[in-house]
């Protein structure tokens, strides 16, 4: 079986290397990375997002399933593109996946399906937002509704910046993205995500990670995409995947198909922990990142045969089984990440690093370049190490991040440490 993947980061690495463990599973990625190019043919040249030109290559090398990472190409449509041209393809139409790229259509979508989440007003005039803001006490959260490279939300207790950001927004900083603002009230409480796949009707959990978002060690410095994460994570409040499947995927999901928008795909359902119970923060419409480099490899079932089962609408057939293991991925970002990552660094001691027992190493932000492994993004490299115990998967995942080595390497000291992360 012939499968594309489309994206090109550690999450896609990651998804990649376990469907290609898949017994009949030939995998080729678009753009794919230097990791995924040992896997598999990579198409270059082409972007994922251009929806046309993917489905086109699906189409003449005969792909018999296409698996989607990220959630621009989603947004962009290439379910609807590929499916057109009769190609299998995993992941939420363009419509579907507007519970990602509209926060107001997730809003709407959550008020009708009862699932708990922040109050929220939804405009696209600056008076009544004005207006609405300042009856609310902060701190004040006003997003952008569209997809904005995660930098169109802002949380503050300053009324000042507050309108300044409604300003920014509606005169076209985040271009469409900001020309519909949602304002809605701040949820206090520790943030945990719930990750799953879907058919349509049926949400299947996946084991839960717990991500560090910020850059520095004991959770100081600026956010970031993701420094590490572990898993399992021993401390969730009792029955949280449940009450999540309960009381948010198994709504929305009846929702989303009563609204002629059926959801397949990977759903991420960030949650906040508020004194008054979960409320939901966001969906998105992908697996998290660096979140799925850990749960991937505790997973013991066929990847490929367990998308299939969601494409057939048989997802309520699956029992996922894990493997006891515990799992530390160990992140390492290049000098000057997150605000102006550098590119160009060699990189040495992937070998080695992937040679010690039980670590996995998933590239990212890397090129290569006349031979010799580049750094070309962020975070550069996933450095995941797993074993029977959380100190055992860490001390490997640590061990194997001392071998890598790249001009400005920067990573988290703490991860599965002492400090509790996100
Ligand atoms: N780890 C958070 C995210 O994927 O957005």
């Amino acid at each position: 079986m012939k499968v594309l993947l489309l994206g090109g980061g550690a999450r896609e690495h990651a998804i990649g290397w376990k469907m290609a463990k898949s017994p009949r599973t030939s995998l080729i990625s678009l753009p794919g990375n230097p990791g995924l190019a040992e896997l598999g043919p990579v198409v270059e040249g082409v972007s994922a997002t251009d929806v046309g030109a993917v489905a086109a290559i699906a189409d003449q090398q005969d792909i018999d399933l296409v698996v989607v990472g990220p959630e621009a190409p989603l947004a962009a449509g290439v379910i609807d593109a590929l499916t057109r041209r009769g190609v299998r393809a995993f992941g939420p139409s363009r419509a579907a996946a507007r519970l990602e790229s509209s926060k107001s259509f997730a809003k709407t979508i959550m008020e009708r399906a009862g699932v708990p989440t922040a109050a929220a007003g939804v405009f696209t005039n600056r008076e009544p937002a004005i207006e609405y803001l300042e009856k609310r006490t902060g701190p004040f959260v006003v997003k952008a509704d569209g997809l904005a490279a995660g930098k169109g939300v802002l949380v503050t207790e300053d009324l000042h910046e507050a309108r300044a950001w409604v300003d920014r927004c509606l005169s076209g900083d985040f271009e469409e993205a900001g020309y519909t603002i949602v304002i809605e009230d701040y949820l206090a409480g520790p943030e945990v995500s719930v990750f799953a796949l879907c058919d349509g009707k049926t949400a299947v959990p996946l084991q839960p990670a717990r991500d560090y978002k910020r850059l520095g060690e004991r959770d100081q410095g600026p956010n970031t995409g993701g420094m590490g994460c572990y898993s399992p994570v021993e401390d969730l409040p009792d029955g949280l995947v449940d009450w999540t499947l309960d009381h948010v995927m198994g709504p929305v999901l009846q929702q989303m198909e009563t609204a002629g928008t059926p959801y397949r795909g990977f759903l991420y359902a960030g949650l906040v922990l508020t004194e008054a119970g979960p409320r939901v923060l966001e969906f998105n419409c992908r697996l998290g990142d660096p979140e799925t480099q850990v749960v991937l490899p505790l997973l013991e079932d066929d990847l490929v045969e367990v998308i299939l089962a969601c494409l057939d609408g048989k997802a309520h057939t699956l029992d996922l089984t894990w493997s006891d293991d515990a799992a530390v991925d160990v992140v390492l970002a290049a000098a000057g990440y997150p605000e102006s990552p550098r590119r160009g660094d060699p990189i040495s001691g992937v070998a080695t690093a992937a040679a010690v027992p039980g670590v996995l190493v998933f590239q990212a932000g890397t090129v290569r370049q006349e031979g010799t492994l580049k750094t070309y993004g962020g975070r550069v490299i996933n450095v995941v190490g797993t074993g029977a115990s959380l100190p055992e998967a860490r001390h490997r995942a640590y061990a194997a991040a001392q071998a890598i080595e790249f001009a400005g390497k920067q990573y988290r000291p703490d991860i599965a440490g002492k400090s509790k992360g996100t």
